[in-house]
């Protein structure tokens, strides 16, 4: 892992607002990049200690500067910066597991035990609370005077994870109870997440090249043992209660006062009333019949639930007796899970598909014979990634045992090796894109593999041509995302150099809705003012990943002109080449920009585009406003102290014009210090390194005026 070069840093007490405040903008963009990369890409840049030294600047900056703390400081995100791991939490009371019935006389055995045990009469009636078993993780809440205090995972029953920060960010669970409660109340229950927030995350996910959740569960876990609560914030997760634990003012063993809830469904209503979600499929059963009715229905519904169960649970409805029943070893006496049965049928791979995604990014898709699973029939499912399908060597022609995870993605569980076809042949994910044709490329560290042919591409290239008009890009006014869309559709652009055409194209016009005589005059005449176009506005609008504006304009420097900048991505295709060493060392631009970027300029079809472009708009050459003959061009400076003729930023603007850069320390690459008034630690630094001090007279003698 990279470590990043000592960061060349003002002592914070040095600080001016102006430097402060810029340095709190970069460091909130600089978190916020490194906590994607970390969360979300799982590919750290930089390691947790050189992280941890961003955030202690960030909060010794707010600390000295509390005015400037921004809205979008990484210190204001919920909770503050990410732990190294969690703390351990020690249980008052331990977090049970349950035991498992699979048949109706199981349940029957259960409640007949239930019977013995309390020496009932053999037909007596025992009522049942049954309540959905939900597929997430069991936490724990504690409340301290109404107030969330902490919230803990399960663990190993006896200790779980101190996860508080991450359970704030759940809607479910409340900061504050509703109405009087226990001093102290801990809650426990389920936190899962919904089957729709589940495909929404992992599409999400797809799109950025991160991981792929198998299943609800999995996303739910995954997102509450995150280091940062921030990244669990924007993962919807939900909860539901149902159990208690340690309960001020309760009795030796451990239950809220049968005063207080005398049955399980009364302790539900309390629930209800603290704020807390309870699952409204609980419901007393005073038969087996009912209860089992009751689990039938739920079976019934149970794949149009928006959440994954996978059984009942039947807990005895009265307190009393549930506190005499106890527990044997690790599970309630009182309480058992009847499952359901688990929801997978084989079939075979008739196909497997390649899919384009509106980022480029291609995913496998198994084509089934179609087979019923749980109810619903499958006839696709997806494969996830060429990791996925080498992992559980699944190939055309296999017969495959399915299952819908969550009930809701079919996925391929595995391979029936024994009845594997012979002659199949590993499967291998295409190196072109079957949309386009242009090359996919995988990048080390990611498991997407992703077609070049942006500017090409039918998957992707509304989504392009949306950015290619777009402000920052060639700004053409008056054709917004919707006439893309339109003119897209009926085929009448299908690359950037398309849209400039449209200008001669009237029957593109003709008879479309929101073109009037003038609005269509208007864009013509937008269309002619932007066929002159500024070389980092061009390279930032071909919508290259990783090319943002401000590296488009670092390529723009370097390169000059449109054409110098395509021989040298040409050149650079070759990395033992001078042009590619070139290129890495432009200061913002490292390998893994390089390689984004010259895939794109590699690839054939986008060189074409960009040919057909370059007929249509004349690209200016960038030009330098800076003046490099001054006699500080390439010079690094460092002002310190008060200067008394202009400001610091005045100095600084002027310096940079006339081709410097500025620092914000001194080291021994400094080539001046120019000291004002008051100069501190930075002047005596300059002196103990031999750096050439001047006063702010004879700077301002150096660079004329
Ligand atoms: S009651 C002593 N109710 O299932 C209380 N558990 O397999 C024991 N679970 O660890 C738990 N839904 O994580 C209960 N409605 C529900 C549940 C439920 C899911 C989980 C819980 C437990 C596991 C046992």
């Amino acid at each position: 892992m990279k470590r990043p070069k000592a960061p060349k840093q003002i002592p914070v007490e040095d600080l001016s607002p102006i430097e402060a405040a810029g340095e709190l903008a970069a460091l909130a963009g600089e978190i916020a990049r490194h906590d994607k990369a970390y969360h979300q890409k799982d590919a750290p840049e930089i390691d947790d200690a050189a992280y941890d030294a961003l955030c202690r600047r960030n909060a010794a900056i707010e600390a000295r500067f509390p005015d400037l703390i921004r809205a979008d400081s990484p210190s204001k995100k919920v909770g503050a910066a990410p732990s190294e791991a969690f703390s351990e939490v020690r249980h008052a009371r331990p977090m049970l597991s349950l035991g498992n019935v699979f048949s109706d006389e199981d349940a029957a055995e259960f409640l007949a035990g239930i019977r013995r045990f309390l020496k009932l009469d053999s037909d007596a009636d025992i009522e049942l609370m049954a309540e959905p078993k939900i597929d997430g993780l069991s936490v724990s809440l504690r409340y301290v005077d109404g107030r969330f205090v902490q919230g803990a995972t399960r663990g190993d029953g006896a200790v779980g994870e101190d996860i508080t920060r991450n359970l704030r960010t759940v809607a479910d669970v409340p900061d504050k109870l509703l109405v009087e409660a226990p001093n102290i109340l801990e809650v426990r229950g389920e936190v899962y997440m919904k089957r729709a927030d589940f495909l929404a995350l992992n599409e999400r996910q797809a799109a950025d090249g991160a991981k792929i959740f198998a299943n609800p569960r999995n996303a739910a876990a995954g997102s509450l043992r995150q280091l940062d609560p921030n990244v669990t914030a924007k993962r919807p997760l939900s909860m539901f209660v149902y159990a208690w634990g340690e309960v001020s003012g309760s009795d030796a063993s451990g239950y809220g006062g049968d005063a207080d809830w005398p049955t399980q469904g009364a302790f539900y209503e309390r629930l209800r009333a603290w704020g807390f979600t309870v699952n409204p499929l609980a419901r007393v059963c005073k038969t087996l019949d009912e209860t089992l009715a009751h689990y039938r229905e739920i079976g019934f519904k149970r794949q149009a639930l928006p959440y994954d169960i996978d059984g009942m649970v039947y807990k005895v409805n009265r307190i009393d007796w549930q506190r005499r029943l106890g527990f044997v070893s690790r599970a309630p006496r009182w309480a058992v899970a009847h499952k359901y049965p688990a929801e997978q049928a084989q079939t075979e791979v008739e196909d497997i598909q390649i899919q384009v995604g509106r980022t480029g990014v291609l995913t496998p898709v198994a084509w089934l014979k179609p087979v019923t699973v749980g109810g619903v029939v499958v006839s696709r499912a997806t494969l996830h990634n060429e990791d996925y399908i080498a992992e559980k060597d699944i190939r055309v022609g296999d017969t495959v045992v399915v299952q819908r995870a969550g009930d809701v993605i079919p996925q391929v569980v595995e391979v029936v090796k024994d009845k594997r076809p012979k002659g199949t042949k590993a499967y291998t994910v295409p190196d072109l894109c079957p949309r386009c044709g242009s090359h996919a490329v995988r990048e080390e560290g990611e498991a997407a593999r992703r077609c070049t042919g942006g500017l090409v591409c039918p998957a992707q290239a509304v989504e392009r041509l949306k950015h290619f008009v777009s402000r920052d890009a060639f700004d053409i006014e008056g054709l917004g995302e919707k006439h893309i869309q339109a003119f897209w559709d009926d085929g009448l652009i299908a690359t950037p150099a398309d849209i400039f055409k449209l200008a001669e194209r009237d029957d593109a016009f003709a008879n479309r809705e929101g073109w009037k005589e003038k609005s269509v005059a208007n864009l013509k005449a937008a269309l002619a003012a932007r066929r002159k176009i500024a070389l980092p506005r061009l390279i930032y609008a071909l919508g290259i990943r990783q090319i943002g504006q401000a590296t488009a304009k670092l390529l723009a420097r370097h390169y000059g002109t449109l054409s110098a900048w395509r021989d040298a991505m040409d050149a650079a295709q070759d990395r033992e080449s001078d042009a590619y060493k070139d290129l890495v060392n432009i200061d913002g631009i490292g390998a893994a920009v390089a390689d984004d970027l010259l895939a794109f300029a590699g690839e054939p079809h986008n060189r074409e585009a960009l040919d057909r472009l370059a007929e249509e708009v004349e690209v200016e050459p960038f030009v330098d406003a800076r003046d490099m003959t001054s006699p500080i061009a390439g010079k690094t400076v460092v002002f310190t102290g008060t200067l008394t003729s202009v400001s610091r930023n005045e100095a600084k603007a002027r310096a940079e014009a006339l081709g410097a850069k500025v620092a914000g320390s001194v080291s021994a690459k400094t080539d001046y210090v120019i000291v004002g008034a008051d100069a501190g630690s930075k002047a005596k630094r300059a002196v103990e390194l031999g750096v050439t001090t001047l006063s702010e007279e004879e700077w301002l003698k150096l660079v004329g005026g």
